[in-house]
């Protein structure tokens, strides 16, 4: 086996929501590590800035704009990425809608329905449209961001819980059905990661920081940058034997259930 510094090169990736904070910091790693980068966003000026980061230190990007709830706007994507590129070899689904909260009482069918096109369905619709690419191309990898929250469920918070789960399951079948082509399929869940979507929630960065850390075993939230190099790793070669699992970058906040007393202790 070799082993090199560049363990993406020769790669082509294609990053949905990779204009997002946890999205353009994948998107600068694959490019750190050697890929060409397709960064896909509803916000084409976000698909831009992290577009133009890369290519600023010698990267090669190319900004997509994409509604990957939208299967014409998702197909577009995957093939404007391989008409420019040349190919197809990785995907990372990172785009997630804002889900509203709300029980199966309260909360309307329309945003029932948008959380899981947005958040679920999406990765279906890439996975359709890239899959034949990657096997043309001899294999490749998929990643799909979930979340710790599929595996920990919250109360009220129905619509992203559950296409979370769904997408950890999603992605365990992809494996099974694409492996003959030489297609590795994985997923992360995050713990917290300190971006401004998360923190809304908490009022903001440094009250997230604050709230949300002693949550984890150790004892903070996560950054972006944690999130790409579980990215990176599951993307190269150096993870050629892994295929169905699911990645949990959380500091510990699945297995700890807990809270870290003021004393650095953790408690139940
Ligand atoms: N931040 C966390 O604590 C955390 C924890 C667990 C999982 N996650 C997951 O990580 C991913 C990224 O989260 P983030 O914190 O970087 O959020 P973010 O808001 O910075 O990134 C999400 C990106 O998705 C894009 N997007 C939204 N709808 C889209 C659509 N229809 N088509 C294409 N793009 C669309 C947004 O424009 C945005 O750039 C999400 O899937 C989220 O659920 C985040």
């Amino acid at each position: 086996m070799t082993f090199s510094a560049l363990r993406m090169s020769g790669r082509i990736a294609l990053i949905t929501g990779g204009g997002g904070e946890i999205g353009s910091a994948i998107a600068r790693r694959f490019s750190a590590e050697g890929a060409r980068v397709a960064v896909a966003d509803l916000d084409l000026a976000k698909a831009e800035k992290a577009a133009a980061d890369i290519t600023a230190v010698g990267g090669q990007a190319l900004a997509l704009q994409v509604d990957v709830g939208d299967a014409a706007s998702a197909q577009m994507a995957v093939e404007r990425t391989v008409e420019i590129f040349g190919g197809l070899t990785t995907l990372v689904n990172t785009a997630a809608a804002v889900t509203p909260d709300g029980t199966a009482e309260t909360l309307p069918l329309e945003e029932w329905e948008k959380a899981l096109r947005i958040n679920y369905t999406w990765a279906f619709l890439m996975c359709k449209y890239a899959t034949p690419h990657m096997r043309a191309a001899g294999g490749g990898a998929i990643v799909n961001i979930a979340s710790q929250l599929g595996h920990l469920h919250v109360a009220g918070r129905a619509a992203y819980c559950s296409t979370k789960a769904a997408l950890i399951a999603f992605t365990q079948v992809l494996a099974m059905d694409f492996a003959r082509d030489g297609v590795r399929a994985n997923s992360i869940s995050p713990g917290f990661i300190l971006t401004e979507r998360s923190s809304r929630r908490s009022g903001g960065k440094e009250n997230a920081r604050r709230l949300q850390g002693p949550l984890h075993l150790l004892n903070r939230p996560g950054d972006v940058e944690d999130i790409a190099a579980g990215a990176a790793y599951l993307a190269s070669n150096d993870a050629a034997f892994v295929t169905g699992t699911d990645l949990l970058i959380d500091g510990g906040y699945v297995t700890f259930k807990g809270v870290i007393g003021a004393d650095g202790r953790p408690t139940m």
